[in-house]
């Protein structure tokens, strides 16, 4: 007889449970163990861990041919996950082990002794765990805090294959955690060493990062070196708004599928900061390989990505981008499968504005060539220029901000504003597929953007004197839609108008 437990594989964000069947051929002559059911090689190598364990757990393992079979066999199986399963299976089978095994789903990588290991995902299968009603979840007695973030499972935190046999057994039970799905994100409020409040100067950088903070506008920050921009772009998580228990639980999947929970600490609590470098493949920025991780702007989600040097990333690998910006997802095809990882995240990217670093700055030459300089600002993709909304200069600070001792405004009051703000565009896209300004499209635009005479005549002068394209239009009244919810104002005036000129790039 077959023995079968339950186990889960971790596709892209979601689970599946996954049925784990041992069969052993009494007949046969020469002993051998095949895992079937698509396997990845990182399965394949569970047989020698699962035939360790067993033996090192007091066991016979069968010197037979031993099959396991991973049901549904369509679906791809990857990683040491299954092994814990295999060898509750392949007991069974030869009826070493007898237990109900309704309602109970196992999880766990074997060491050759026997003892659990840590997974990946854990959350995810928690959760699949608790939408299709199996209740019992063993696991690694490691990642017990992770699971306990979903509500109402029986969680059994396991040490070793022998603990586990056992209690299954009935001879030393486990006792159970009851997950209330207790989360607290009090630690939101702790004051990051990036704080606005340590920036000296800089108000105009300052007051673009709270306009992008509050409408979701991506910004881009040009200036010489060591102005600051490194450090501004890093305060941009400290004045979004906080995250809420669903954002936080979205995002600690995300980082528990890519082995990126760190061990005390099993909710990602704050907004990602991410900061690939210029260097990074496109794999590791948007995700992939042959069994597909997130990348960086799923890493990033619900956070900030920061594009540091924009003009040094390859043009190609920055188009990737698009896509996401576009629809906050992003989707990878392979040959067995298509799957998508949420990518809702602000971009802010900074440059210099030329090759030596101080084109336009007041106090050093620029040492490039106006064909450089043009050069290395085309070195961007228009379509990725297309998604930016404020664009800012971030000068060198001057002497007396530096030496000025007075601490600048905290980040905590500039994110009670931000908040606000929100809250006025939850509102006003309620029951829309929308939450931001800055994704409204032409129709929205029309309801939420009407301006009076006065702004009407503003931005007329604007076009034709600065030249500016329907695109560069659009994005000004979007930008003013924000300012004018920072203020708390129904309509857009014309000083909402006149701010967000300031924040247009140079040249379109
Ligand atoms: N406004 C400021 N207030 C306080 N410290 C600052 C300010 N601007 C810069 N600094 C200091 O200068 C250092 C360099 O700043 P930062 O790395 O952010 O510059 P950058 O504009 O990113 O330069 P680069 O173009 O070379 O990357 C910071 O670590 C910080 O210590
Ligand atoms: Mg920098």
């Amino acid at each position: 007889m077959p023995g079968r437990v339950m186990a889960a594989s971790v596709v892209g964000l979601d689970c599946y449970p996954i049925q784990v069947e041992a069969d052993i051929f009494q007949n046969s002559v020469l002993p051998a163990f095949d895992v079937v059911g698509l396997p990845d090689k990182t399965v394949q190598e569970s047989r020698a861990r699962v035939r360790s364990a067993i033996k090192n757990s007091g066991f016979l393992f069968p010197p037979k041919r031993v099959t396991v079979n991973l049901a549904p066999a369509d679906l791809k199986k990857e990683g040491p996950a299954f092994d814990l399963a295999m060898a509750l299976a392949i007991l069974k089978a030869q009826e070493s082990l007898q237990f109900d095994e309704q309602e109970k789903i196992f999880i766990g990588e074997l060491s050759l002794e026997g003892e659990l290991r840590h997974v990946n995902g854990i959350i995810s299968v928690a959760s699949m765990i608790k939408e299709r009603g199996f209740k019992r979840l063993f696991l690694p007695e490691c990642d017990l805090a992770e699971a306990s973030l979903i509500s109402n499972i029986e969680i059994y935190p396991v040490k070793s294959l022998t603990q586990l046999i056992m209690h299954l057994t009935g001879k030393n039970v486990i006792i159970p955690t009851n997950s209330r799905g207790l989360i607290n994100l009090d630690e939101n409020n702790v004051i990051s060493k990036f704080d606005m409040a340590y920036i000296k100067g800089q108000e105009h950088a300052k007051r673009a990062l709270e306009i992008a903070a509050a409408g979701s506008h991506n910004i881009l920050m040009s200036g010489p070196p060591g102005s600051g921009k490194t450090l501004l772009a890093r305060t941009l998580p400290t004045i979004l708004p906080k995250m809420t228990v669903s954002e936080a639980l979205e995002v600690t999947k995300i980082y528990s599928i890519a082995g990126l929970l760190k061990d005390n600490d099993s909710l990602v609590k704050i907004r990602p900061f991410r900061s690939p470098h210029h260097t990074a493949s496109g794999v590791s920025l948007v995700g992939g390989g042959a069994f597909p991780k997130p990348g960086e702007i799923s890493l990033a989600h619900r956070g900030v990505l920061f594009l540091d040097e924009l003009p040094e990333f390859d043009r190609k690998i920055l188009d990737n981008l698009r896509q996401p910006l576009e629809d906050n997802i992003i989707q990878i095809s392979r040959a067995q499968q298509t799957l998508s990882f949420p990518a809702k995240f602000t971009l802010v990217a900074s440059m210099n504005p030329c090759p030596c670093g101080y084109y336009m700055s007041n106090d050093r030459e620029c040492s490039c060539t106006p064909i450089e300089v043009s050069r290395y600002q085309k070195r961007i993709s228009g379509p990725l220029m297309d998604r930016i909304d404020l664009y800012i200069d971030v000068p060198k600070v001057k002497y007396e901000n530096l030496v000025d001792e007075k601490l600048a405004e905290k980040s905590a009051n500039v994110q009670t504003r931000v908040q606000k703000a929100r809250e006025i565009q939850e509102k006003r896209f309620a029951n829309m597929a929308i939450t931001s300004n800055s994704e409204m499209g032409h129709s929205e635009m029309r309801n939420f953007c009407r301006i009076d005479s006065v702004s009407q005549e503003l931005l007329r002068n604007a076009v034709n004197t600065l030249h500016l394209s329907a695109r560069a239009y659009n994005r000004i009244l979007k930008v003013s839609r924000t300012i004018a919810d920072l203020e708390g104002s129904v309509n857009i005036e014309s000083k909402h108008i006149a701010e967000a000129l300031q924040y247009r790039p140079k040249e379109i």
